[in-house]
């Protein structure tokens, strides 16, 4: 076991983990934080999203021991209701809510792109996000939401 100090959405958390323990089942398990979704658990489907030091990651992947000092971002330190992020809203407007299972990831992947390009073209967008898979409908309205926050300036950084 090993002990370490990891930032979630704003927060210290001090955690003592098992050396096997993915940065999802900590999230999940350990914060109740369900946000990030437990998909494929390979790195293949992006269900599990998370902005770990200012970079979208596979939180599947990724072992919570070596975090130490980190800083975590999920879904739900993005906003929430009467506070939601620009992005959040975005998708709202743009009807690009879908299913729980892939919607987070797509709003940090979205958060993510638009911290690191303000101004994404929509072939950038597309590409971005090709990583978070959904099998039910199309990806048209989740890039317009992006787009929309990108070309109005909403974003708050
Ligand atoms: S659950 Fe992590 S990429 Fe699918
Ligand atoms: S996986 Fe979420 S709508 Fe398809």
């Amino acid at each position: 076991m090993k002990t370490i100090t990891l930032k979630v959405n704003g927060r210290e958390e001090k955690l003592t983990l098992a050396p096997h323990r993915t940065l999802l089942d900590v999230l999940r398990e350990d914060l109740g934080l369900t946000g990030a979704k437990r998909g494929c658990e390979a790195g293949e489907c992006g269900a599990c999203t998370v902005i770990l030091n200012g970079k979208p990651v596979n939180s599947c992947l990724v072992l919570a021991v070596e975090l130490n000092g980190a800083e975590v971002l999920t879904v739900e330190g993005l906003g929430g209701p009467g506070a939601l992020d620009p992005l959040q809203q975005a998708f709202i407007d743009h009807f690009a809510l879908q299913c729980g299972y892939c919607t987070p990831g797509m709003l940090l992947m979205g958060k993510a792109l638009l911290a690191q390009n303000p101004r994404p073209s929509e072939d950038e967008v597309k590409e971005y996000i090709s990583g978070n898979l959904c099998r039910c409908t199309g990806y048209e309205n989740i890039v317009k939401a992006i787009m929309a926050v990108a070309a109005g300036g909403e974003q708050d950084g």
